[in-house]
């Protein structure tokens, strides 16, 4: 790791010397899989990231309202079982728009941003460390997904990771216990977990969610297609797949594919790549859980169920989680 000081006392930047994160291999295995798929972390370039924005204040996409609604409901729950002072750690951090939802009453010694996107985690940590002139922020640049790493000079006293917007729905399973063991080997035998989990709930209101009618969700999966081509140097044509997205309730999962509608023969590098008419590529899962489902996931990954909130409409989950 190395560190980069600040003109702010309370900022410091921390980058990861490795670079685990070998874009090309890993969407190339995908692609020339037997069933082709898309990492889903490939959605959020910088368009991509656009349009998830614009998903969450659709009227179908309901995840990110209700649990914006548990987080400023029980803001004073939250706090009470967690206590205030500790290290908070938020891999994915992207806009570190939730945790201003926390950060006035939690009052936490440290909060440590984790995010890929180097100049955007720069951009948005340091505003923060301006705007909470009294909170140390060490942002660290790494691929949480490759790497669940801690500077050695941040406080070694008790440490919550912070993990909202059901991104866990994005593993599979046996990916999303190991990526919980991660966490709680990195928050130690004292630390902890708030986690934003969607339940389960009719797949109408699931289908909708995933099928907005302003069109952003299909936008949004579309978009893909040109991150790739900008990591593989490609010339896929994105026009050229319809979107697809649908709740598997034997697996309760959402799965969103894109469905070639043209043969396309692409070559990349000294390889070649080919998508036939009317093959499917799947480009994400979205889990979703009981209260129930989830607390035995995690008890898998040696937590324990300390507190769980959820909305009125019992459309989403808040779980606080302990190590045990
Ligand atoms: C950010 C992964 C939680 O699964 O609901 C939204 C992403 N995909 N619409 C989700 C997403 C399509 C979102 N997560």
């Amino acid at each position: 790791m190395s560190i980069q000081q600040n003109i702010l006392n309370n900022f410091k930047f921390h980058e990861s010397d490795l670079d685990l994160t070998e874009p090309k291999k890993e969407l190339m295995v995908g692609l020339k899989n037997n069933k082709k798929y898309i990492p889903a972390k490939y959605f959020y370039d910088e368009r991509g990231s656009n349009l998830f924005d614009k998903i969450t204040v659709t009227p179908e996409y309901y995840p990110t309202r209700a649990e914006k609604s548990i987080l400023s409901k029980q803001t004073e729950d939250i706090v009470n079982t967690i206590g205030k002072g500790c290290t908070l750690i938020e891999p994915g951090s992207g806009s570190s728009e939730k945790v201003r939802l926390l950060l006035d009453r939690l009052l936490p010694t440290c909060y440590v941003p984790m995010d890929i996107s180097r100049d955007y985690l720069y951009k948005v940590s340091q505003q923060l460390a301006l705007e909470y002139p009294a909170l140390q922020v060490d942002a660290v640049c790494s691929d949480y997904t490759a790497e669940m790493a801690v500077p050695d000079s941040i406080p070694r006293h008790k440490r919550v990771a912070f993990y909202p917007g059901s991104t866990i729905g994005n593993f599979k399973p046996e990916d999303a216990k190991d990526f919980l063991s991660q966490i709680r080997n990195m928050v130690g035998d004292d630390g902890g977990l708030l986690i934003g989990v969607d339940l389960e709930k009719d797949k109408q209101i699931l289908d909708a969610a995933y099928n907005d009618a302003e069109g952003y969700t299909e936008a949004f999966n579309i978009n893909i297609i040109n991150n790739v081509n900008s990591h593989l140097g490609t010339t896929i044509d994105s026009s050229l797949f319809t979107h697809h997205a649908h709740y598997n309730q034997e697996k309760s999962r959402i799965e969103m594919h894109l469905v070639s509608t043209a043969s396309q023969q692409l070559v990349v590098a000294n390889d070649q790549l080919e998508i036939v008419d009317g093959e499917r590529i799947h480009t994400e899962n979205s889990y979703k859980f009981t209260v129930d489902s989830f607390q035995k996931l995690a008890n898998g990954a040696g937590f324990s169920a300390a507190k769980v909130w959820t909305d009125d409409d019992e459309l989403f989950s808040v779980h606080y989680l302990k190590a045990s």
